[in-house]
């Protein structure tokens, strides 16, 4: 069994739920997850106390959150010592035409950082309009309406995340962690549905 740590970065909670749920498949495996937002973490945590370590982030305005790039700069040292994970959250991710622009933005993170993960993960995120207020929304139905059609308009809350992409990422990287770590999952838990 392995300790694993989930930190992320969230605006509207869609890198959030998606933490939870990678951390629902690790745990499922037999390691203890803790999925942390970077906002709210402890003054006293360290990676010291963990043997592995997966980072989320979601893109605002071509960006992700400065506290996770902040963090991930500092301790690169640390993480290039365990086996690690990096999924990044983003709109461009739901779109066909747009999977250059959410890799271009996955590249400076590791440019901005220097850290190379070992794992990366690419998700679709969520529009969430009745938390938006006037402009934002304006500003999101712009940005989005190639994805706002038919059924998906703009109003109320839309998720572009495969949450099957979400599970397959989660037991990749539980498998090659346990393959870094030379721990062996517990196979009286069912994987993950
Ligand atoms: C104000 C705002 C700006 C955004 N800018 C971008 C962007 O530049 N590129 C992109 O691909 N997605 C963009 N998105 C989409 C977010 O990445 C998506 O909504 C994601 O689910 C946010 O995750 P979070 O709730 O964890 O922050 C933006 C969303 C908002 C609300």
């Amino acid at each position: 069994m392995s300790s694993v740590l989930i930190l992320y970065g969230t605006g509207e909670g869609q890198t959030a739920k998606i933490a939870e749920r990678i951390a629902t498949t690790i745990r499922k495996r037999g390691h203890e997850t803790n999925a942390l937002n970077v906002a709210d973490r402890p003054e006293s945590v360290t990676l010291d106390e963990y043997d592995a370590v997966i980072v989320g982030a979601s893109i605002h305005v071509g960006k992700h959150q400065d506290e996770i790039r902040t963090f991930v700069a500092d301790n690169r040292d640390a993480l290039a010592e365990i086996p690690t994970a990096f999924f990044q959250v983003s709109l461009s991710s739901a779109s066909e035409e747009k999977q250059g622009e959410a890799a271009g933005y996955v590249e400076s993170f590791i440019t901005e950082t220097g850290w190379h993960p070992d794992r990366i993960g690419q998700f679709g995120g969520a529009l969430r309009f009745s938390e938006y207020g006037f402009l934002k929304r304006l500003m999101m139905k712009q940005i989005a309406k190639d994805l706002l059609d038919g059924e998906r308009r703009a109003s109320g809350d839309v998720e572009f995340t495969d949450w099957d992409a979400v599970d397959a990422f989660a037991a990749d990287v539980a498998a090659f962690f346990e393959g870094r770590l030379g721990v062996t999952p517990d196979s009286t838990e069912s994987p993950a549905t």
